[in-house]
């Protein structure tokens, strides 16, 4: 037996218990595998040793965070110096973009890469040509190149590069998209700590969360990338969300003006048990509580001066000065691992496969927004959410984020776009614009006459 495969501990030797019937072929996969296999950090996962959160007592002591909200008067910057400042950071080539698609999309039971999901109203375009065109659309505005750097996992990996290529990357050209695979994590037995055979020769692991992107873009040379480049923020956002508006140049000038390292866009959450993490500041430090930690008895509270505390939804959309991915990459201490209860079917010692009807696993994932209270001046920007959040999460049926509720937010927010540009459009139809046709409704209005009127469900085709 390799001397790699000697160290499993002894609480792991199941691991081994088909060593004897697999080839040589399946000895060296697993070997390998388990090589790469941190043993003792899984222990002190499974343990518990890393220290674990009291989320319910946090959420008590929670105030609502530093925030420029829509619409006031009292904001430290106007909308006119944030977006002038944006545009200057735009035009100085100063960003990249990232999105993240390593998630397996279970609940939308779409069995490809999420952004392979065909959104389009009318055109059916997919996600990931949402976002493509609109980072083009953007660089051509500006005459830059804005690199975008899509993090996949294992499991959508080669299929997301495959479709890419097919596609021709939607026009992005060739040096401009950098495709990286994030890390995985093997999950445990809830109850033995034993990590779990997906096969006789293979350990199964998943995604290590989008924590994982901060390794990644170090480990995939995305961070050196963007410094020769000149590349001073990176836009982060989900491969889920099609209207997201990415570099906005507002939230972009905040976020500057601010001297932020990390910024957030909030929207207003709809009722306060919603399915959104919630950005509050605790002791002062910007801090997420994820909607399944928020305690039911908390989620409605008001501060001292009667203002809701858990107003704030995290789109996952956030603004990070790249030094400081720089310094929080060094920092491995920065992301803890969550935990979360799941099924996972495995290979038993006898060689049969149990499929649980319980979850009967953790998982530990990472999650970027755990940055948060290491950035320094972090800030949070409200947004109007029907203009910049429609995430596609679930399948149809389902109460919301689904299919049909996304393409009717895409619709919607480009109906708004044709009437502020002096368009009618008729009550019952559906419109779709491509970002290459008009990315704002100052744009569309050089492109229609004032007299338009949409009468039939149109796409207007960059
Ligand atoms: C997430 C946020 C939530 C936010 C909401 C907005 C978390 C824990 N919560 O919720 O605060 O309000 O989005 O839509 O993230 N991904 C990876 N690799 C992974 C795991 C996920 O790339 O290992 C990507 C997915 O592809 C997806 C995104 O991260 O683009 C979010 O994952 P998802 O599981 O959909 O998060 P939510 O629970 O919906």
């Amino acid at each position: 037996m390799p001397s790699d495969v000697s160290q499993v501990p002894a609480e792991q030797q199941h691991l081994l218990s088909h060593w004897d019937s697999l080839d040589e072929q399946a000895r060296t996969q697993l070997s390998s595998q388990i090589e790469n296999i941190d043993f003792e950090l899984m222990s002190q996962l499974f343990s518990g040793k890393e220290k674990a959160t009291d989320w319910a007592e946090l959420a008590s002591r929670a105030e609502p965070p530093a925030a420029f909200r829509l619409n006031s008067d009292n904001n430290r910057f106007s909308v006119e110096q944030a977006i002038a400042a944006g545009e200057e950071a735009l035009e100085a080539g100063q960003l990249g973009a990232i999105v993240v698609a390593g998630g397996q999309g279970s609940r939308l039971g779409f069995e490809h890469p999420k952004g392979m999901y065909e959104i389009g109203p009318i055109s059916n375009r997919t996600l990931f040509q949402f976002h493509i065109e609109q980072i083009q659309a953007i660089a051509r505005r500006y005459s830059v190149s804005i690199p975008l750097y899509l993090m996949t996992s294992p499991a959508t990996h080669q299929e997301t590069v495959d479709f890419l290529q097919a596609n021709n990357r939607f026009g992005l050209p060739e040096a401009d998209l950098h495709i990286f695979c994030q890390g995985t994590m093997p999950a445990v037995d809830a109850k033995s700590g034993k990590l779990l055979l997906q096969e006789p020769n293979k350990i199964f692991e998943s995604p290590n969360g989008h924590g994982g992107t901060l390794a990644a873009l170090v480990d995939n040379g995305c961070l050196d990338d963007m410094k020769s480049r000149g590349i001073t923020e990176l836009f982060y956002f989900q491969v889920d969300n099609p209207i997201v508006e990415i570099c906005q140049p507002e939230l972009l000038g905040y976020h500057l003006l601010s001297q932020s390292e990390m910024t957030t866009q909030v929207v207003g959450k709809e009722d306060p048990m919603e399915k959104v993490g919630n950005i509050v500041a605790i002791d002062g430090k910007m801090t997420v509580i994820e909607y399944s930690d928020l305690p039911a008895d908390q989620a409605d509270r008001r501060d001292a001066d009667n203002n809701p505390v858990f107003w704030a939804g995290n789109l996952a959309v956030h603004v990070f000065s790249t030094e400081f991915l720089r310094r929080a990459s060094v920092d491995a201490s920065a992301l803890p691992f969550h935990r979360a209860h799941k099924k996972v079917a495995f290979v038993d010692e006898t060689g049969n496969t149990v499929s649980p009807n319980e979850p009967n696993a953790i998982k530990f994932e990472k999650f970027i927004f755990d940055l948060m209270p290491a950035a320094k001046n972090p800030i949070a920007v409200e947004a109007d959410a029907s203009l910049v959040f429609a995430p596609l999460k679930n399948a149809s049926g389902a109460p919301k984020d689904t299919p049909e509720s996304t393409r009717a937010a895409i619709s919607a927010k480009h109906r708004k776009m044709l009437e502020e540009a002096g368009a009618t459009v008729k009550s019952d139809v559906q419109v779709e614009i491509s970002p290459l046709f008009a990315l704002d409704a100052t744009e569309l209005k050089e492109k229609i006459t004032d007299s338009l009127f949409v009468s039939n469900d149109h796409y207007f085709e960059g």
